[in-house]
């Protein structure tokens, strides 16, 4: 801490700190061009047989849960055909290859975010558990009556309810970083908001609903200063971008594997090795253990002591795979595709009469996540409508029932693009959003 100037001296550091900030958004490496309909030919979803009298499928909803390469799902094949046993049990050849196939994927996901060790990956379902992993094990070890936990008003509900359940149960406080008209967060509040030494600051990198890019090194940075834990939501950031967690300090990261390509049933928590070591489990049984007696029980070192009976293992080896596909790729062109992408779609978007793009106007600080609404036409008529010309966005609030309040909207229409999708996407959507006009004239 700094602050022995007091409150205002504090503020000020905080502000010149953010003011002189730089953006952490990724650059974009001049480098070839991603071919999104050779991708496309990758994945057999998207290389279905329409119905009759319809065109190909424009799935633009990978913000929900992307879609799987073929040596993804060969890769799941071969797993259940070939390799199947339960790990970190057997003594038999089949169940030493499945163990030994699971723990080379944990080392081949901490290089993919380059974290220091594979220690520090801890296998989780998916990021929501990751969270709750976080807040019901460090949380219960450190938040006391009276403290203040702060999250940002941009988090998908993943990343609040359980900071307000460990809240309720210690008597904690909750702070609520405000998101700004066009949908950034507030960073001079977010400075208010660490003058008071929060024990712990959660936040998103992208957001879910608008595909703001916070300021993630710089964040983590301010709240290290005022003393705080940091957890990062990156569940719209791995999957798209060059993720570095040395790079970014961040304390926690966590993330969904099936919004990258890979299974559902596997996501990862990162956390430092000595903050893991500190904690203490979240889920008891089996695998987590060291010593069990019927009175007492010794844990297992990380990532074993959060990893309690049988895990999703073909999902989590399958990962490694869908992370290979991406930086085979390069997560840079992936990247760089979706800025496009989305440039491409901002600009022939507003074309459509009367529709109103929610969230940052410009590329600068987006993702490939372009949310929108229309003044008299409800979000999920609009989905509907499109639907029928085979182009799949979300409509709703996105599990941001906090974030639509603020920005008075009560939900959008949601198009996500990932490395498969191409401008061709881009023009369905908007030709099918000028139909929804007519109809609705
Ligand atoms: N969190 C996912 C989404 O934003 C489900 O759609």
């Amino acid at each position: 801490m700094t602050n022995g100037g007091g409150a205002d001296q504090w503020r000020e550091e905080m502000r010149l700190a953010i003011d002189t900030r730089t953006h952490t958004t990724p650059q974009v490496a001049p480098i070839d061009a991603l071919d999104g309909a050779a991708i496309r030919a990758d994945f057999p979803v998207l290389n279905q047989e329409p119905r009759p009298g319809k065109r190909r499928l424009a799935f633009l909803d990978s913000a929900a849960s992307s879609q799987k390469p073929r040596v993804v799902i060969d890769a799941l094949t071969t797993y259940y055909a070939q390799h199947n046993a339960n790990i970190h049990r057997g003594v038999y050849d089949l169940s030493e290859i499945a163990t030994q196939r699971y723990e080379e994927s944990r080392k081949a996901i901490a290089r993919f975010i380059n974290a220091g060790s594979a220690r520090e990956c801890v296998f989780v379902r998916n990021t929501t558990e990751a969270i709750n992993l976080v807040a019901n094990s460090w949380g219960r070890a450190n938040i006391k009556a009276g403290d203040l936990i702060v999250f940002t008003t941009m988090e998908h509900h993943s990343n609040i309810v359980p900071w307000q359940l460990i809240a309720e149960e210690r008597g904690a406080r909750l702070g609520h970083v405000r998101v700004t008209p066009d949908g950034r967060l507030d960073l001079e509040h977010l400075a208010e908001l660490l003058a008071e030494e929060p024990k712990l600051v959660a936040f998103t990198h992208v957001s879910n609903s608008l595909g703001t890019v916070n300021p993630v090194r710089e964040m983590v940075s301010l709240a290290h200063a005022a003393g705080a834990v940091t957890v990062v939501d990156a569940a719209q950031s791995v999957p798209h971008m060059a993720v570095n967690v040395q790079d970014l300090d961040c304390d926690f990261l966590a993330f969904s594997g099936h919004k990258m390509l890979g299974p559902m049933g596997a996501g990862v928590l990162y956390g430092k090795k000595r903050l893991l070591d500190a904690m203490p489990p979240f889920l008891g049984g089996g695998s987590m253990i060291r010593k069990v007696t019927l009175d007492r029980t010794t844990w297992a070192d990380v990532p074993a002591k959060f990893e309690a009976g049988t895990p999703a293992v073909a999902d989590a080896i399958v990962l490694n795979v869908a992370a290979d596909y991406l930086s085979t790729l390069g997560m840079d062109r992936v990247w760089r595709h979706e800025r496009e992408l989305v440039d491409y779609a901002l600009d022939r978007i507003r074309e459509v009469p009367g529709l109103v793009v929610i969230g940052p106007q410009d590329t600068h600080e987006r993702s490939g996540v372009l949310s929108f609404a229309f003044d008299e036409i409800h979000p999920h008529d609009v989905a509907a409508i499109v639907n029928e010309d085979n182009v799949a966005v979300r409509a709703g609030h996105h599990c941001t029932q906090p974030l639509m309040a603020a920005l008075g909207v009560p939900a959008t229409t949601r198009a996500s693009f990932y490395l498969y999708n191409d401008e061709e996407d881009v023009e369905r959507l908007v030709e099918s959003l000028h139909r929804v006009v007519e109809i609705f004239r």
